[in-house]
């Protein structure tokens, strides 16, 4: 998703607008640019790539000015050229935008039958020519945004520069995250609390449909309906927004190695002192009263709704749907009160699941929201949001966050199955004390590493690569594969163990491995048919599994990776850990841009 940030400053801004855009890299973009207003007016600066591309523009033809406005844009409509990068500038305003104009070509059809150029083939030009258009008219620039946002259809966090006006800054967000950050005698737009956290800690979020006027010394919001209104100003904590990597080559590796003490403070905020009890601190939703749960995500998220499903059926006996937010919110399933609709994201601003939501609100007994992102749209449209205490999760690849979603989803399975009568105190008791192992279990299991680096090394030179697991190890299959997908490029797929014999065992050859996921269970045995069966074909098995399983099991197999035993309960959170590292040192191997894969951005905020 584009990065915005905003800067009506005292001193020059440029150094500042950069770094900001350094904050919002971790969001995926692929051009950059920045517009100030100087002595000479108004001057612009962008660059397709990386920022250091960005920064060599600007090394070639320094700008700077006292107010400024930047970008990072991941590509929607147009490439990624120096044409279509954001600033756009039409007559005196320029303008950054995240999100996308639907309605963006008959504006434009418009605005060109009234003599106005387009340079762009972007959705997002048509904001700064159609403000332009209504400053010809006459109009304050203040009126010619209002006029122009009751123009717009679809999503945009948007923020205008005057030229002449150096002390005047508009934002304005619908179905996409904005912020105010306040400074002593500065102002600031960001798209989120990253962005401002190198200029301030002072934070207003705007809500859906806001729009705001900003000088350096005062600020006014209004809403959607053109009404004054004030936003609460919050204090947000800048140590858990200063990221770096500390000894870790990519954010990745940090994230993944980070999950033992992130797992440990995720469980340990939803379990009572003595770990004897399930603790909601926002207040415990009652499972109760429903009489099905449907899970909706994307991506990973996903599949921690996929691993959930076995969870709450299992344990707590009530039937769970699942679904991809892109598919649930168009298939309009029917939705009632006696079903609670649990939302999983880690940005808490995917659009697809954010649509989902507001599908959902007013006909589900309960929306509860499990996010990473506290402010975000998501959280906020929720009647409960559950945090997973993650902390910032950088790589745009999913690792840690993922690992903190099943956790919660674990805790709310066995607090569901107490209120369902399907659990004692007894048996509550001993399922935490099979999650507050997770943390020690992690740790062992990332002591694997050297034997997920060997087997990496062969990976990267596949062409097609099959995951496989059985049960709740289906869902880790398909998370496995995705991750290898969106890491090492490599083309990969997840399948239940069983399916196999039902079509993909023509892909078998001694070309594609394949990675099954297999503890000791109920299905160990099951899987190991299946297993045989791939390597009967002269398949390339690697065998995950626990030290048991692989004295069971790993005749014939291409490698062994060993987990500690884990209880089928948890096994899924544990067995994420080779799914990460297997994908990660794939992509090492292959010398792909881990942290910021090709093509994709940290939170999809358009559809
Ligand atoms: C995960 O590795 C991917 N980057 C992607 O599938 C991600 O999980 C998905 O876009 C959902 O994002 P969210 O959790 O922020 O909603």
């Amino acid at each position: 998703m584009c990065g915005i940030i905003g800067i009506l400053g005292k001193s020059d801004t440029t150094p500042k607008l950069v770094s900001a855009l350094k904050r919002l890299e971790y969001r995926g973009y692929d051009s950059a640019g920045i517009a100030l207003i100087g002595a000479e007016g108004m001057d612009i600066r962008r660059a397709t790539g990386k920022l250091a591309e960005l920064e060599a523009v600007l090394e070639a033809a320094p700008v700077s000015g006292l107010c400024g406005i930047g970008h990072t844009r991941w590509a929607t409509h147009g490439a990624p050229t120096k044409a279509n990068a954001h600033p756009h500038r039409a007559g005196p305003v320029a303008v950054v935008h995240n999100g996308i104009i639907e309605n963006f070509r008959p504006l434009r059809e418009e605005l060109i039958a009234k003599g106005r150029v387009f340079l762009s083939e972007t959705d997002s030009e048509v904001v700064a020519q159609l403000c332009a258009d209504f400053l010809e008219q006459g109009l304050s620039p203040e009126a010619a945004v209002a006029a122009s946002l009751a123009r717009f259809e679809g999503a945009f966090a948007l923020a205008y520069l005057f030229e002449g006006e150096d002390d005047l800054m508009i934002a304005a967000r619908r179905g996409s995250p904005l912020a105010i950050g306040h400074g002593e005698g500065e102002m600031y737009i960001g798209s989120d609390a990253m962005a401002l956290s190198g200029v301030t800690d002072r934070i207003t979020y705007l809500d859906e449909g806001d729009w705001a006027v900003l000088h350096r010394n005062s600020y006014q919001v209004f809403d959607a309906l053109g009404n004054p209104v004030n936003r609460p100003e919050t204090k947000v904590n800048l140590e858990a927004m200063a990221v770096d990597k500390g000894n870790h080559r990519h954010f990745m590796t940090k994230e993944i190695f980070e999950q033992p003490s992130v797992m440990a403070l995720a469980l340990s905020r939803y379990l009572s002192p003595d770990h004897g009890a399930v603790h909601i601190p926002e207040g415990a939703p009652d499972f109760s009263r429903f009489d099905r749960l449907v899970l909706v995500a994307c991506g990973t998220a996903f599949y921690a709704c996929h691993v959930a499903k076995y969870w709450f059926e299992q344990i707590a006996r009530i039937p769970v749907e699942i679904d991809v937010a892109s598919e649930f919110r168009y298939r309009a399933p029917p939705i009632g009160p006696r079903d609670a609709v649990i939302l999983v994201s880690q940005s808490g601003e995917t659009a697809d699941t954010l649509a989902a939501l507001r599908y959902v609100k007013g006909k589900a007994g309960q929306v509860i929201a499990i996010i990473n992102a506290p402010e975000s749209s998501i959280a906020r449209e929720a009647d409960l949001a559950l945090p997973i205490k993650a902390g910032v999760e950088v790589s745009v690849a999913s690792s840690k966050a993922f690992t903190c979603q099943l956790a919660v989803f674990a805790v709310l399975a066995i607090l569901a199955a107490r209120q369902r009568g399907e659990l004692d105190e007894q048996g509550e008791k001993s399922l935490i004390d099979k999650l507050v192992s997770v943390p020690r279990l992690m740790d062992e299991a990332l002591k694997a590493e050297p034997a997920m680096i060997d087997a990496a090394r062969e990976l990267a030179k596949a062409r097609d690569i099959l995951f496989l697991g059985r049960g709740p190890l289906y869902p880790l299959a398909l998370e496995g594969a995705l991750k290898l997908k969106e890491l090492s490029y490599i083309h990969a797929e997840g399948y239940a163990s069983g399916e196999l014999k039902h079509g993909p065992i023509a892909l078998i050859d001694d070309l594609v491995p394949v990675i099954c996921f297999a503890p000791v269970d109920a299905l160990f045995d099951k899987t190991v048919s299946n297993m045989q069966e791939v390597m009967a074909r002269g398949g390339k098995v690697l065998l995950v599994s626990d030290a048991t399983g692989i004295k069971r099991a790993a005749d014939g197999t291409w490698a062994q990776i060993e987990m500690p035993n884990c209880d089928p309960f948890i096994a899924p959170i544990v067995y994420a850990i080779p799914a990460q590292l297997l994908a990660y040192h794939t992509a090492t191997e292959k010398g792909t841009d881990v942290d910021q894969p090709r093509n994709l951005a940290k939170s999809v905020t358009v559809e």
